[in-house]
């Protein structure tokens, strides 16, 4: 079974993705991590995210060493990531990896789960399961800003929202492969629900689909 999760940043997706995988024992992949490592290499490398051909470069040769980086989760690698994830050629270089991903996952395991923003309409349209997780931008921001904070850096809350609008009208508006929910997929707005009760929302509808 494969089970596609998509949205904007900060909606929850990636806390929902690791409980479903762990609840039902599948592998778990965190796309986003994908753009992040390119956008990653791209700022170690002295080169311009915001170049298209750089960031076409730069996709060829994924180095996957780099997800672990602790650099991979800061705010300038995420405007990094999102700038290089509006380049055609950049997806198409990361598309293989994702689908062989969905469809052998590794370990034998018997399903996977993939999170980012064009899973169930481009990556894996014939998922099984396709969950759209939203919240509001104010939300959104306010979450983030409390991780930042609890990880004991400073972190400004107007920054960060006016970083989510941005990095959302950008994943909204590319061309290619832009953020929008499935038609088949079953919405989630985590705005005013806690993880738990979205949790069971989606094991309710895996269940349902299985
Ligand atoms: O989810 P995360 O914030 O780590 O993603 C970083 C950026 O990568 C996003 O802003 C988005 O532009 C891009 N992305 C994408 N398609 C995916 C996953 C992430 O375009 N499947």
């Amino acid at each position: 079974m494969i089970i596609a999760i998509d949205g904007p940043a900060a909606a929850g997706k990636g806390t929902l993705a690791r409980l479903i995988a762990a609840e039902f024992d599948y592998a778990y992949l965190d796309t986003g991590a994908l753009y992040r490592a390119v956008g990653l290499a791209m700022l170690k490398a002295g080169m311009n995210p915001a170049d298209s051909d750089q960031a076409a470069a730069a996709s060829e040769k994924l180095d996957l060493s780099l997800i672990d980086d602790p650099a991979l989760r800061s705010e300038a690698v995420g405007s990094a990531a999102s700038q290089v994830a509006s380049v055609p050629t950049v997806r198409d270089n990361l598309l293989y990896f994702q689908r062989n991903f969905a469809v052998t996952p590794p370990n034998n395991k018997k399903g996977a789960v993939l999170d980012g923003r064009d899973i169930g309409t481009v990556v894996c349209p014939n998922a099984e399961v396709k969950l759209y997780v939203t919240a509001s931008p104010e939300e959104r921001a306010r979450r983030r800003t409390s991780e930042i904070q609890m990880r004991g850096e400073v972190a400004n809350y107007a920054t960060i929202l006016a970083d989510v609008k941005a990095r959302d009208a950008r994943d909204m508006a590319r061309t290619s492969a832009p953020l929008k929910p499935a038609a088949d997929a079953l919405l989630l707005d985590t705005t005013e629900l806690d993880i738990d009760a979205v949790f069971l929302r989606a094991v309710r509808f895996i269940k349902s689909k299985a």
